[in-house]
């Protein structure tokens, strides 16, 4: 039975101990009703203005279409739209509308949009990094994530450090519910204590040939024990602080309601950011 702590306002001990034993805190209450407003309204405010035609990128982590994608890669500087996979038709015409095809948008949002850096840029997130652990928090990439009904898609088990790779390994993630998450509408699972090997199972990074193109190193090649995730059920405003190297996964959305969430990874800036990860650091 996952710890569910009420409000941002713990005691210091308890959130490092809880974090430390399963990779994860899921705290209720962390952000307002009017802050997931908030959110809401920006990301629809920023989606009415978007270029559905020159913006045809789809995110599937079954496939993984993205990582040949010019589009994915720049978008670690850009507030970039991903559709789900199966919104297009094979000419590339959108078959449903745009507020519904969408997958996520980032991954800079809180760099480049004025409400969602004021949002990130909040002192108890930072505060409750240094207290999990690191010397100098940098937050790093954003993601408006939709999971639309009976639209959006399942998310295979990963570890978030793959995708942003320190040395050591130092990537924190803060995902908050923006609308209540459950089995029924795609809620995050994961597999509490599993974030203690000594490495990520795999990493994605560019290749020395051709910075335009990333692969997929596997290290380890075991499959998790997707048997052992437990449903990460949570009420709008709740949040979900995840190790690096804690596995996680969500199914698609079957019902009729939408789950929306917001993500925002920290990495230490004290550790080492090599420059073939696929997000390009600006300094
Ligand atoms: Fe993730």
């Amino acid at each position: 039975m996952i710890r569910k702590f009420q409000g941002l306002n713990q005691k210091d001990s308890d959130l490092k101990k809880q974090f430390d034993q399963d990779g994860l805190l899921v705290i209720e209450d962390a952000i307002s009703k009017d802050d997931c407003k908030a959110l809401k309204d920006q990301i629809s405010a920023i989606v009415d203005g978007m270029d559905i035609d020159n913006n045809q990128s789809v995110f599937d982590t079954i496939t993984r279409d993205q990582e040949s994608d010019s589009y994915f890669l720049n978008s670690s500087n850009n507030i970039s739209f991903f559709l789900e996979s199966g919104a297009l038709d094979e000419q590339g015409n959108l078959q449903i509308p745009k507020e519904r095809a969408l997958n996520k948008v980032g991954h800079a949002l809180h760099r480049l949009d004025p409400v969602f850096s004021e949002f990130c840029g909040r002192p108890e997130f930072t505060r409750l990094m240094k207290l999990l652990g690191m010397a100098k928090p940098l937050a790093l990439q954003s993601m408006y994530i939709f999971k639309h009904p009976q639209i959006g898609g399942e998310v295979v088990c990963h570890q978030d450090s793959s995708y942003l790779w320190t040395e050591p390994q130092s990537c924190i993630g803060l995902w908050f519910a923006v609308e209540d998450a459950t089995v029924d509408n795609g809620c995050m699972w994961g597999i509490p204590g599993a974030h203690t090997e000594a490495s990520p199972r795999s990493r994605l990074q560019r290749t020395k040939t051709d910075r335009t193109v990333t692969e997929l190193t596997v290290f380890d090649d075991t499959q998790w024990g997707v048997a052992e995730s437990v449903p990460l059920e949570v009420p709008a405003g709740s949040m979900i602080a995840l190790h690096g190297q804690f596995p996680h996964l969500s199914g698609p959305n079957t019902s009729d309601q939408p789950r929306d969430a917001f993500a925002l990874h920290f990495v230490d800036d004290a550790c080492h950011y090599p420059d073939d990860n696929w997000l390009e650091r600006v300094d």
